[in-house]
């Protein structure tokens, strides 16, 4: 355990991560996946995440997905329960699933905010609150790692009012969660992405994505794998004593 491989090891460790089936959901469960954990994918997409937790074990890693509309708290209920039926309580969480659309400010409507936030928000919530339940019971702690965005750092286009929104939201709900999950030995851990291309970034609907987030940035654009390396560090044994912490895996845009 106290080896550099061992610091970053999951082995014999169940986690859990949403939007697992697609980009940087992708690239943590395959992390994940070589670090020794079990990794379940719990996304919307079923074709998706079942092809992945398919080819994991085809690569004899050890994967299994989960159907879950985070927009619906009865979907989330359902599969948490069904996760904890099937493989137990997880160690590590990962809220990963969010959507992207842009929406001019001045045309933004209350749906779209309500979409962003039932998905990028709402929907961590009620996972963290379903997982954290089962961890605390378990006895045993736990990990927490939501995906934020570098767009909370200034990282932004035009567009963003109801993701920047929800993704606030979810930076408040990290600091709450970390500050009373704490005394269960529970972290709760954040990572902000810069730009990725993912399916999800380039199809995203909306204006045209003007703003500082398109400048160059010094070390070049991130693959789902920068972002995985950050979030396997948040869940490893290398971060026990670390909680309410944001890492801003962004090619240096800060300093560009
Ligand atoms: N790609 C980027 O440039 C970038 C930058 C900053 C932050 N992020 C964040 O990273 C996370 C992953 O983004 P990505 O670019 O990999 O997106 P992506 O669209 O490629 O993947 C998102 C996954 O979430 C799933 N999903 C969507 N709605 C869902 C729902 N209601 N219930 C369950 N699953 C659902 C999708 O099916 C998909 O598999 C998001 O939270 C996003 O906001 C991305």
């Amino acid at each position: 355990m106290n080896t550099a491989a061992g610091l970053l090891s999951l082995e014999n460790k169940l986690a859990l991560v949403t939007g697992g089936a697609s980009g940087i959901g992708e690239g943590i469960v395959r992390a994940f996946a070589d670090a020794g954990a079990q990794v379940i994918i719990a996304d919307v997409n079923a074709v998706a995440a079942g092809e992945l937790a398919g080819a994991l074990r085809d690569e004899g890693k050890r994967a299994e997905s989960v159907v879950v509309d985070l927009a619906n708290e009865s979907s989330v209920v359902a599969a948490c329960a069904q996760v904890l039926g099937e493989h137990g309580t997880p160690w590590a969480l990962v809220n990963n699933a969010g959507l992207q659309d842009r929406q001019a400010f001045l045309e933004c409507s209350a749906d779209d905010w309500d979409r962003m936030h039932n998905v990028n928000a709402r929907g961590a919530f009620l996972m963290t609150r379903e997982i954290a339940r089962a961890m605390v019971a378990a006895g045993e702690g736990g990990r927490v790692v939501n995906i934020i965005s570098a767009a909370l750092r200034g990282s932004i286009v035009k567009g963003l009012a109801a993701y920047a929104g929800s993704k606030g939201a979810l930076q408040g709900l990290s600091q709450a969660s970390a500050f009373e999950l704490a005394e269960h030995g529970i972290t709760v851990n954040t990572v902000l992405p810069g730009g990725v291309a993912t399916p999800g970034a380039i199809n995203a609907t909306g204006p045209a994505p003007e703003g500082p987030a398109t400048r160059p940035v010094p070390l070049g654009l991130c693959e789902p794998r920068d972002i995985a390396a950050a979030v396997l560090f948040f869940a490893s044994p290398a971060a026990s004593r670390i909680t309410n912490q944001a890492v801003a895996v962004d090619g240096g845009f800060s300093i560009s």
